[in-house]
């Protein structure tokens, strides 16, 4: 059925210099209906008043002094980590120990599992986000209850089994199978394939190849994830990379025949369109090279990598060099579902020019990196028959928020006193959080 929404209208164009150009019309038509597969899609937007003959019949919902939109987009979290959010530790590696893994073995239990997921979905949906790449936990439970809320709610989101079999407490790695010879490795891969074959292309949902970082992972892992990415290109690759110091040494010390530790990953097959990894701190110009040249791209994690003192992510770098990035909310490292939340830490690490050259990220970019950019980035970008997210133009996922301005009385004083697109985004930027999403609307 086709549906319209009046309201100002946030969109991205999805061609132009620079590509993180906002299209914003005041008064604003967007109307939604079936592709040719049935799918819901932007049919057309613009301005009201040139489409409102076009669709005069069609019921059109009416949001006065509201803006519709487009989903927000989260390039990396942790399903397993929600109630690990605000846990302190010094540093990435104590506060797997001491936080992250006590929790994540939890998450062996498909009752708590289910629980969890629907906590989690509640609210990335609370805070506008309807598009996510997610890690799960190692326990093929976390996995099947993750992707089952999600198809029941029909948001878009890739996660898989989270692999590792050495480096940490028994009951959060993988475990050999009860019965048979297979070795905790080898079914750990094999459950991979399986949960991939299950679930990936279900209605929204994708799977994603998910080694936690190489010092979890054996050689034997690794060589076998990759084995799988190249023997499926079309599903998705997730890790952590270059996010602390202590861990790139260790990384080293377990891979020193690699250039680097990213490299480590290149080593076994792990980099390519649709490899995901978070953090990229640091990185030297060689790494940010193989980045472009594999078309792996970077999950951009700022709270996170504030909460935990790893580091701030060098945009300059990654622009001199030209590889591709998003934002993420990296739960529970991130201190916040809140996009807005993100996009405000991205704009300080971006500041940041003691340890890497400062910059400031305009609004229009910020907002960007976690909607179209992202998308782009996850390769949901509408090439090869690929769904197009995160921009709603025609023909992309019509899934979008309605903001509301108003929603706090700082919000509406400030927002009474804008003068441009720019001051209107900051604003919200600065100054929202989930009050300012009125209505996620999965179409
Ligand atoms: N590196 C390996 N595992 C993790 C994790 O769960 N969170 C973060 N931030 N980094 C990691
Ligand atoms: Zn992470």
């Amino acid at each position: 059925m086709i549906k319209a929404y009046r309201s100002s209208i946030l969109r991205f164009a999805t061609q132009g210099v620079p590509r993180h150009c906002a299209v914003f019309e005041e008064d604003g038509l967007l109307v939604v209906g079936p592709n040719a597969q049935g799918q819901s899609v932007v049919q057309a937007v613009g301005s009201y008043r040139d489409l409102k003959d076009q669709f005069s019949g069609v019921a059109t919902e009416h949001w006065p002094g509201r803006i519709i939109a487009p989903g927000f987009v989260d390039m990396h979290l942790h399903f397993p980590q929600t109630n690990v959010m605000g846990s302190p530790a010094d540093g990435l590696l104590p506060w797997l120990e001491n936080y992250t893994f006590p929790e994540e073995k939890r998450f062996a239990e498909a009752d708590y599992s289910a629980r969890e997921a629907t906590f989690f979905i509640d609210e990335l949906l609370r805070n506008g986000v309807t598009t996510a790449l997610a890690f799960a936990s190692s326990h093929t439970a976390s996995v099947n209850a993750l992707f089952s809320e999600a198809h029941a709610r029909r948001l878009r989101l890739m996660t898989g089994l989270v692999l590792m079999d050495r480096n940490a407490p028994a009951n959060v790695l993988n475990r050999a199978a009860t019965q048979g010879v297979k070795d905790a490795t080898e079914q750990s891969l094999i459950d991979s394939e399986a949960l991939l074959q299950k679930w990936h292309g279900t209605g929204r949902l994708g799977y994603a190849i998910t080694p936690r970082f190489a010092p979890s992972c054996s050689a034997a892992q690794l060589r076998g994830a990759g084995e799988l990415a190249a023997k499926y290109p079309e599903v998705w690759i997730q890790s952590h990379v270059a996010e602390n110091k202590d861990e790139i040494q260790w990384a080293r010390e377990l891979f020193p025949q690699s250039r680097s530790y990213l490299a480590t990953y290149d080593d076994f097959g792990l980099l390519r369109e649709r490899a995901i990894y978070a953090h990229c701190i640091h990185f030297d110009d060689d790494d940010r090279a193989l980045m472009r040249a594999t078309g792996a791209v970077a999950a951009v994690s700022p709270t996170s990598n504030l909460f935990l003192g790893s580091g701030f992510f060098d945009y300059a770098g990654a622009d001199r060099i030209g590889f591709n990035y998003g934002l993420a909310s990296d739960i529970g490292g991130g201190t916040s579902f809140s996009p807005f939340h993100t996009m405000l830490a991205a704009y300080y690490a971006g500041r940041e020019g003691q340890t890497k050259p400062g910059l400031s990220l305009s609004p229009q970019h910020l907002w960007w990196q976690h909607t179209a950019g992202a998308a782009q980035a996850l390769g949901l970008d509408g090439q090869k028959g690929r769904p197009s997210v995160g921009n709603l133009q025609p023909g992309c996922d019509a899934d979008f928020v309605v903001l509301n301005p108003q929603a706090t009385p700082l919000l509406a004083h400030k927002t009474a006193r804008v003068n441009s697109l720019d001051e209107l985004l900051f604003a919200l930027i600065v100054l929202g959080d989930d009050r300012l999403i009125e209505k996620t609307v999965i179409s």
